[in-house]
C-alpha cells in the first residue's frame, strides 16, 4: 500500500538550484493520501485534552483546519505579518536570507489553553518556534507540534524539541 510520502512529489532546483522542493500539493489532491496524512495525525492525539488547533501560514491551514475539524475544536491561524484584521502580537524569525514576521489575533487563544500547532514541513524550525512563542505570549500551552514532513537534517526537531515541545512527523526526507 502507498504510504504518505509516496504522494509527496519532488521538484529538484525550486524555488532555486540545489533546492529539493517537497510538494506537499499532490498528497492532498489525492483523496486516499490526504485522508492517510489526516489520520495518521490525529492517531496520536486520540484522547489528549486539546483546546484548540493552531496552523502556520500557508499550508498549515490546510491540515490544521481538517485536523481542528476532526477533534472538534476552534482553528487558529498563525499568519505572515499584515494579513489579520484584528489586534495582533508579532513574532520575528529567521529565514535563509533575512527575517520574517508572524503574528496571531491577540484574543485567539485565552491563557492555559492547550495547543496543537501543526504545519506541513519541519526544516530549521524557526516558523514552528515563532508560532510556538505567539501561542506562549498569550499564555496558551503548546502541547504538541505535528509535520506531514521532517528535514532531519536542518535540525528543526532538535531545536523544537530543546523546547521541551513534543515533535510528531509522518515521515522525512534525509539530505533536505
Ligand atoms: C515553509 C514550510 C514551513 C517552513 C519550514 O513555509 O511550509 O512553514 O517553510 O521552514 P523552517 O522550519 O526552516 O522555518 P514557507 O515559509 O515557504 O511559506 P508558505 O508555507 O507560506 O509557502
Ligand atoms: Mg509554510
Amino acid at each position: 500500500m502507498k504510504q504518505v510520502q509516496d504522494y509527496i512529489r519532488t521538484i529538484v532546483d525550486f524555488p532555486h538550484e540545489g533546492i529539493m522542493f517537497r510538494d506537499v500539493t499532490t498528497l492532498f489532491a489525492d483523496p486516499r493520501g490526504f485522508r492517510m496524512a489526516i489520520d495518521q495525525v490525529l492517531h496520536p492525539y486520540a484522547g489528549i485534552d486539546i483546546d484548540k488547533v493552531a496552523g502556520l501560514e500557508a499550508r498549515g491551514f490546510i491540515i490544521g483546519g481538517a485536523i481542528a475539524h476532526q477533534l472538534s475544536v476552534g482553528f487558529v491561524p498563525v499568519r505572515k505579518k499584515g494579513k489579520l484584521p484584528g489586534r495582533t502580537i508579532s513574532q520575528e524569525y529567521k529565514l535563509e536570507y533575512g527575517e520574517a514576521i508572524v503574528e496571531i489575533h491577540e484574543d485567539a487563544i485565552k491563557p492555559g489553553e492547550k495547543v496543537l500547532l501543526v504545519d506541513d514541513l519541519l526544516a530549521t524550525g524557526g516558523t514552528a518556534e515563532a508560532g510556538i512563542k505567539l501561542i506562549e505570549r498569550l499564555g496558551g500551552e503548546v502541547v504538541s507540534t505535528a509535520f506531514i514532513i521532517d528535514l532531519p537534517d536542518l535540525g528543526g526537531r532538535r531545536r523544537l524539541e530543546a523546547l521541551g515541545k513534543e515533535v510528531l512527523a509522518l515521515c522525512s526526507f534525509e539530505g533536505g
